[in-house]
């Protein structure tokens, strides 16, 4: 029975390896590559061997995920740090710091629409006009009829 135990002193890990320390599933690590947010180098033999610090870049995946913000807003971030380094504990402390602001607007977001539930319940018309959960800021009726915020465009900084 092989081991997928990452030795202190190693300076690669196998996919096994790296999704056992890091307590992750290696369908999660793959699919992360794929995304771009990690890399691995391939050996002869077509197996992956991931840096050692890509254990910190994973916390780093997993920490951000956990405050629900968007595979598109992590890769973002990774790749704005130069030479593809690992965030440092600099770097997490500032992306998170920006990422409270957002984590704030969101649980305000989720406590109006919590306490609009009540009107909501047992009605089902889920209509524009009237509808607090369907328009909860009540003003998209004043830009024109339709589905207006499908229209909008969403970018990462809230633009
Ligand atoms: S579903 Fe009718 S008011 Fe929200």
């Amino acid at each position: 029975m092989s081991t997928t135990h990452l030795s202190w002193d190693a300076k690669e890990a196998t996919v096994g390896e790296l999704a056992e320390r890091a307590g992750v599933a290696t369908s999660a690590l793959r699919f992360y590559e794929r995304e771009g947010l990690i890399r691995s180098r391939r050996t002869s033999g077509n197996q992956r061997r991931y840096s050692r610090d890509t254990l910190r870049r994973v916390a780093f995946i997993r920490a951000s995920q956990r405050l629900g913000i968007p595979l598109a807003s992590i890769r973002e971030v990774l790749s704005l740090l130069p030479d593809n380094r690992t965030p440092t504990r600099e770097d997490w402390a500032r992306v998170s710091e920006c990422w409270r602001s957002d984590l704030d607007q969101r649980i305000t977001l989720m406590q109006q629409l919590r306490d609009n539930l009540t009107d909501c319940i047992g009605c089902g018309c889920l209509s524009i006009d009237v509808c607090v959960l369907a328009n909860p800021y009540d003003q998209l009726g004043d830009e024109g009829p339709g589905a207006r915020r499908l229209a909008q465009p969403c970018t990462p900084h809230g633009e």
